[in-house]
């Protein structure tokens, strides 16, 4: 394996050595980089002496570029690591940065990228580390987490380096699983995803809404997109990332979200409703702010019913392969059973929601339903169910 091996400034730059021992003694080839910070902790020569290849630590140095240049150097490994990374690694990656060569490696390259952060406690679990750290893990990269003792500093808390013996094993167990076939089960096939929770204005500052965090269904767009499809994503008010390779269209209310799937739906083979769709909205959003008055104890809303929209997709001549949702605090499959041939689905998906459980959560537990059959899945991560759930579906389309 080819590994570039990224080491930033920091006390845990000497374990980095001891990275690269294990590596070598494994019959890998390690090329690395070091950052100005890295310099300042650990001699170039010493990384020299063990990996037997020039360190590179310049953009602009001829004779560096001359031996291979930058994009070139981007391209040979199978694996870039960071370890350490440190804060400000972090921060310039999240940012785009290319202010060195170690920055530019990672900007120009798709290979799979593993950072391993070690920095002071208080620096890591500062807030602009933790987003940072958020959003390289969005972007596809893995993070090892840094463990807790006794630091450098003389301080204890979060944010030693991972053990070099744990890195080695870690990035063994990503690379085998890269080099695994991916599954394209869905290439071709055209989904359409209703995620997250819908707002109902009441006027311009106040909303009826609901709980859901929509990462059930940005999970299921993510997963499908990754199996080949081409996915759009209808998505209400949710704080969340747009999935790599889907179109994502943003929607406030049921109604809007009924608009965009109508104009949708004709192109789509299969259709997750897995939107938490407000039943009711008020007939007139208040122009203005509503006032309380001292004489008021009670306000009376009046609301009406929304359109249903996955009932109303599952009517239509023309209609896609149509999977529901249905959240329930008690008796999930039977009402989900119900809702199944209520609305003219294909196929629901139950799940128990309530504290701590399916909203809000990163994980779920799933009873996939048709008229048929009923599959019960096991507790586990949102992205799991998904899988299992899109291979539920295309073994049911297909046949
Ligand atoms: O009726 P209930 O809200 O429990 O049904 C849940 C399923 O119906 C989900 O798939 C949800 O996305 C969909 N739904 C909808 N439009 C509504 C209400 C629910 O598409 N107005």
């Amino acid at each position: 394996m080819k590994i570039l091996l990224g080491v930033s400034g920091g006390i845990a730059a000497y374990k980095a050595l001891e990275l690269v021992r294990l590596w070598m003694k494994a019959g890998h080839q390690v090329q690395v980089v070091m950052t100005e910070g890295a310099k300042q902790f650990i001699a170039p020569l010493s990384f020299q002496a063990l990996s037997g290849q020039r360190v590179r630590d310049s953009l602009f140095d001829l004779a560096q570029e001359d031996a291979m240049g930058h994009i070139a150097l981007a391209r040979w490994p199978d694996v870039i690591v960071l370890a350490p990374a440190s804060a400000d690694l972090l921060a310039r990656l999240r940012a785009g940065m290319a202010d060195d060569l170690l920055t530019t490696l990672c900007l120009a390259t798709d290979k799979p990228l593993v950072f391993a952060p070690a920095m002071n406690r208080l620096m890591w679990a500062n807030a602009a580390t933790q987003e940072n750290v958020q959003l390289l893990q969005s972007r596809g990269w893995t993070m090892l987490a840094p463990e807790s003792g006794e630091q450098a500093c003389g301080e204890v808390g979060a944010g030693r380096l991972a053990e070099p013996a744990s890195i080695v094993s870690r990035v063994a167990q990503i690379m085998s699983h890269a080099a695994e076939k991916p599954n394209q089960a869905w290439l071709g096939k055209r989904l359409l995803v209703t995620a997250g929770p819908t707002f109902e204005d009441l006027d311009p500052v106040r909303f009826i809404g609901n709980r859901s965090s929509g990462k059930m269904g940005f999970a299921i767009a993510q997963a499908a997109a990754d199996q080949g499809a081409q996915v759009v994503l209808i998505a209400g008010p949710v704080n969340l990332p747009t999935p790599k390779g889907v179109e994502r269209i943003n929607v406030r209310s049921a109604l809007a979200m009924m608009t965009a799937v109508q104009a949708n739906y004709a192109q789509a083979d299969v259709m997750i409703g897995a939107a938490a769709v407000a039943d009711y909205r008020v007939e007139q959003v208040a122009q203005q702010k509503i006032k309380k008055t001292d004489d008021q104890d009670r306000l009376t809303l009046e609301l009406v019913k929304n359109p249903d929209i996955i009932a109303w997709v599952a009517q239509q001549s023309d209609k896609p392969y149509v999977v529901g949702f249905a959240a329930e605090t008690q008796d999930v499959v039977n009402y989900a059973k119900e809702k199944l041939k209520r609305k003219g689905l294909d196929m629901i998906c139950a799940n128990q929601v309530g504290e701590g459980i399916g909203f809000e959560t990163d994980t779920n537990q799933l009873t996939l339903i048709t008229e048929n059959e009923t599959v019960v899945l096991e507790l586990s991560s949102k992205r799991q169910q998904a899988e299992a759930l899109l291979t539920f579906i295309i073994e049911g389309v297909k046949n």
